[in-house]
């Protein structure tokens, strides 16, 4: 369990949203976590203390003055790893945009020096507007790691961005927050996803990429502080928070993309499964049925990676590799063919491997030969490895310079 041990405050303002909060504190504690609550009294006005004091185990704060403990926000300021925000209000954030403490909440966020997320929910023309983003880009270049509304349904019957994302995503987020950052000023470029090719105005070849392991190297590298561009084929992922994400559809498109930010890029993931080949001239009118038998032509698209391994400078250049049999032979081939640092390759026939999982077994093949087999574990945990890899690459790499 990722946060077993690890003490999470959980502030809750008032929202129509604070009884998802009820959930967060749950889902933390059944991972382990230790849980302290703080309810501003808008929060009181939506959901009662004692809801928390049940699920967190411990008595509920919500007061400055008068509670049992005289300093109740230096107390909690120093039992924490990690304060996070569920959900905050546009009142919340204007006041710790601008410094004022009016509350416990709010001194404790002045006095707490850990790891701070804030998930804002509220109306959309509140979100949108521009004091309520002017002071949420204030809190993102102090450091505080906002995490982005989702659009949807909201309580007033408007619809639009300001829905506190679920519990899910922000535990992902808490766990991330926790993590050593190690990639700080560096960039990654990552890729995922299929390529969609068309035929016709209606049909196309892909293939059966679901794109989960590369919006997991995506979020393991951004959870490591790097600076994170995911160029992303088409799929039914949602965009991870924190991450700048391009989307396009063609390999072509891919290509231009990736060409065009790679001079700011550190480290190069190519984890998007780029369809080799493309009809030949895209028809115009739609295909119609009746023919016994049509030829459809392929022209060979470009191998972006293979690009990118002629023209790199400074970058990390990282493939994968989804072979059957003889994995190693492959991988080697490719990382030479390729002018790659590292190849991960996995072997598609295995169980534990492959496309639409949650999980992947994969090996590591590095340039100097060295080669390494990884157990079976969850697509997240195998992109820490790769970006573990990447790293002890860079450190070698600057050893010698
Ligand atoms: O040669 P193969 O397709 O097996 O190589 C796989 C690696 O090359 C992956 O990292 C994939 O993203 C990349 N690739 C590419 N452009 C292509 C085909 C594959 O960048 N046209």
């Amino acid at each position: 369990m990722m946060l077993s041990e690890k003490k999470v405050i959980v502030g809750v303002t008032g929202g129509i949203a604070a009884y998802k909060a009820a959930d967060l504190v749950s889902c933390l504690r059944s991972e382990g976590a230790s849980v302290r609550v703080v309810l501003t009294r808008g929060a009181q006005e939506f959901i009662r203390p004692l809801t928390f004091k049940a699920l967190s185990g411990h008595d509920v704060y919500h007061t400055l003055f008068g509670g049992p403990d005289p300093l109740p926000h230096i107390t909690l300021a120093d039992k924490g790893d990690v304060l996070v925000v569920y959900p905050a209000t546009a009142n919340f954030i204007g006041q710790a945009a601008s410094g004022l403490a009016p509350d416990l909440l709010t001194t404790l966020l002045l006095a707490f020096k850990g790891p701070v997320l804030i998930c804002p929910a509220m109306n959309t023309r509140m979100y949108t507007s521009t004091v309520v983003q002017t002071n949420l880009r204030l809190l993102e270049e102090r450091g505080l790691v906002i995490v982005p509304p989702e659009t949807g349904r909201l309580a007033c019957g408007e619809t639009g961005p300001g829905r506190l994302p679920p519990p899910d995503t922000v535990m992902e987020m808490i766990r991330g927050a926790l993590l050593k950052k190690d990639l700080g000023g560096l960039t990654f470029l990552v890729t995922a996803g299929p390529t969609r090719e068309p035929l016709d105005p209606v049909r196309y070849l892909t293939n059966r990429s679901s794109g989960k392991m590369g919006y997991a190297v995506a979020r393991a590298a951004r959870d490591r502080g790097a600076r994170v561009i995911l160029i992303s084929g088409p799929t039914a992922l949602t965009e991870p928070p924190g991450v700048s994400v391009v989307k396009v559809t063609t390999a072509l498109e891919m290509r231009r993309a990736v060409l065009e930010r790679f001079d700011t890029a550190d480290v190069v993931v190519m984890g998007a499964a780029v369809s080799d080949y493309r009809p030949k001239g895209v028809r115009e009118e739609k295909l119609k049925k009746g023919e016994p038998e049509i030829t459809v032509t392929f022209t060979e698209n470009p191998d972006i990676l293979a690009e990118l391994g002629k023209n790199k400078r400074h970058q990390l250049l990282v493939g994968f590799a989804a072979e059957t049999g003889e994995i190693p032979v492959h991988a080697r081939k490719k990382l030479e063919a390729k002018n790659l640092d590292l190849v991960v390759a996995n072997d598609i026939c295995q169980e534990g491997g492959g496309f639409e999982a949650d999980t992947n077994t994969v090996c590591l093949a590095f340039r100097d030969g060295r080669f390494f087999d990884l157990p079976t574990m969850s697509k997240y945990l195998v992109a820490h490895r790769v970006i573990d890899a990447v790293l002890e690459l860079r450190e070698e790499e600057t050893g010698r310079e």
